[in-house]
């Protein structure tokens, strides 16, 4: 591995990279600073942050290749239909990829796993993605795919523009 953002490893080999503890630190870090965020903190229910937090971590651990504890206590992800409550639009895509980005930046994991977990973030945060910010605005530069086909079929290349600002023609 180089490091190199070109060369992201397979996100199901990330657990074997990093381990559990990172994992726990890099939600951890993410959950500290979601209270005081103008457009998050709203969203996530106040009484229950420690559990929102484990489902996070417990997701991502299985995602990443690490035990199943996310299956066994929620089932399969289903995880467009479990956002579909919020309201999620580019600004609230950006800002949590802020903020898991300064936890990411903070968590010591190593650039090659860092930049893969990162790579991995963003096009979930697309995929989740279900309110348009503006009239004409296309939600993240095209149509909403399973992240998994977006890496495989598109590339990295295509992943960076999938995760561009557009600007917006409108007035
Ligand atoms: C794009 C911006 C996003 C917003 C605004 C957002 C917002 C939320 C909110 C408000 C919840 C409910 C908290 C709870 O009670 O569990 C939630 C749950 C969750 N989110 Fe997100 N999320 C975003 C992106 C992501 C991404 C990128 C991932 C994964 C890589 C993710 C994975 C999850 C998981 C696993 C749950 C718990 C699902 C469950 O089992 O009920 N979210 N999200």
């Amino acid at each position: 591995m180089n490091g190199d953002t070109e060369s992201h490893d397979a996100p199901g080999t990330i657990f074997a990279q990093v381990g559990e503890d990172a994992l726990h630190r890099l939600v951890a870090g993410f959950y500290a600073r979601v209270p005081g965020d103008d457009v998050l903190g709203p969203m996530y229910p106040p009484a229950d942050l420690a559990g929102a937090e484990e489902r996070l971590r417990d997701f991502l651990v299985y995602r990443f290749g690490g035990p199943q504890r996310y299956i066994a206590r929620r089932g399969h992800p289903r995880l467009r239909m479990r956002h579909a409550p919020f309201a999620i639009d580019a600004r609230a895509r950006e800002r949590w990829m802020e903020l898991m980005g300064a936890s990411l930046d903070a968590s010591g994991i190593v650039v090659g796993p860092r930049e893969a977990i990162r790579a991995f973030l963003a096009d979930v945060a697309t995929f989740l993605t279900n309110r348009l910010a503006h009239p004409g605005d296309r939600p993240q530069g095209g149509p909403l795919r399973h992240p998994g086909s977006v890496t495989r079929a598109r590339g990295h290349a295509a992943r960076t523009r999938a995760t561009s600002r557009r600007p917006c023609a409108l007035p």
